[in-house]
C-alpha cells in the first residue's frame, strides 16, 4: 500500500467555504436511504469539517468523528464543528485506529489517493454488521484501473522530487468484484455536475466542459477526463 501524506494539495479544502455540489447531493442520497437507524457517523479526510458540518444540520442527534491527515485542516474543522457532537482527529486512513463501530462511513475524494483497494477493506471492518459506507470519487465505467502521478508547479507548490497521487481510478467492475469476494454488495450512482464548474488558476482543481450534446466533461490540468460516482456499499 502507498505511504500515506501522498497528496499533499489541500488548498481547495482549506477554507470554511460553502458545501460543495458533490456533498449536497451525497447528503440527498444518505436521505433518501431506506436506513434511517444510523447515529454513529465517521467522515475519512473530513478536511475542514464542511460535510460533518452539512449533515449535523440534518441529523443534529448523531455522533459525529472525522480524522484528516492534514493538521491544519483538522485545526480547522475542531473551531467550525465546536458545538455540535464531534470528535475530530489528525489520523491517517491506513492506520487510524477507531474506538467503536460506525453505522455509517463516508470517505470522499480519498480513494484515488491510493492505489490498491486496502484502504476500502479496512474500512469496512470499521463498519457495524447492518452500516453502510459511502464513497465518492473517480471510477472508470470501463474496465480498466489507472494510476496517475503529478506535479503542480502553480506557485511553486511542490519540490521537483515530489510527485503528487490523487488521481487513482478504480474501474466499476474491479471495485465490484473486489467488494464481493470480501462479502459486500456495492451500488454506483454516477455524479453529474449541475452546473458548470469554472477553471481557476491552480490547474489541479476540476473543471467542467461542455460537450456539443450538453453533457459535461470533468477534467483537470493533468488533462486527464474523470467520471466520479457515488459508491455505496453494504454487507450481502
Ligand atoms: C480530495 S480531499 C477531499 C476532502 C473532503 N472529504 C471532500 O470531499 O471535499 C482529500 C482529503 O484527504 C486527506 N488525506 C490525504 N491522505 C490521507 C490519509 N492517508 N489519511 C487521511 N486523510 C488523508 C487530505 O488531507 C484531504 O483533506
Amino acid at each position: 500500500m502507498r505511504a500515506s501524506g501522498f497528496n499533499t494539495q489541500i488548498s481547495a479544502y482549506s477554507k470554511n467555504r460553502p458545501p460543495k455540489f458533490h456533498e449536497i447531493e451525497l447528503l440527498k442520497i444518505i436521505k433518501g436511504s431506506s436506513d434511517k437507524t444510523f447515529s454513529k457517523v465517521l467522515d475519512i479526510g473530513c478536511a475542514a469539517g464542511s460535510f460533518i458540518s452539512l449533515m449535523s444540520k440534518e441529523y443534529p442527534s448523531c455522533s459525529y468523528t472525522g480524522f484528516d491527515i492534514s493538521s491544519k485542516l483538522i485545526e480547522e474543522a475542531k473551531i467550525r464543528l465546536n458545538s455540535i457532537n464531534a470528535n475530530m482527529y489528525i489520523a491517517d486512513a491506513l492506520t487510524f485506529e477507531p474506538e467503536k463501530k460506525y453505522d455509517l462511513i463516508i470517505a470522499s475524494g480519498v480513494l484515488s489517493i491510493f492505489e490498491d483497494l486496502k484502504p476500502l477493506e479496512l474500512w469496512t471492518k470499521w463498519l457495524e454488521e447492518y452500516g453502510r459506507i459511502y464513497i465518492f470519487g473517480r471510477f472508470n465505467s470501463k474496465d480498466i484501473d489507472t494510476i496517475v502521478r503529478f506535479r503542480n508547479h502553480h506557485q511553486n507548490q511542490v519540490k521537483d522530487s515530489e510527485w503528487q497521487g490523487g488521481l487513482t481510478s478504480f474501474s466499476i467492475k474491479y471495485v465490484t468484484e473486489y467488494l464481493s469476494d470480501i462479502g459486500f454488495k456495492s451500488k454506483f450512482i454516477p455524479f453529474i455536475y449541475p452546473e458548470k464548474l469554472p477553471i481557476t488558476d491552480d490547474p489541479v482543481r476540476t473543471y467542467s466542459v461542455e460537450t456539443i450534446d450538453n453533457k459535461k466533461l470533468i477534467l483537470n490540468g493533468a488533462n486527464i477526463i474523470a467520471e466520479q460516482y457515488f459508491l455505496i456499499i453494504n454487507k450481502k
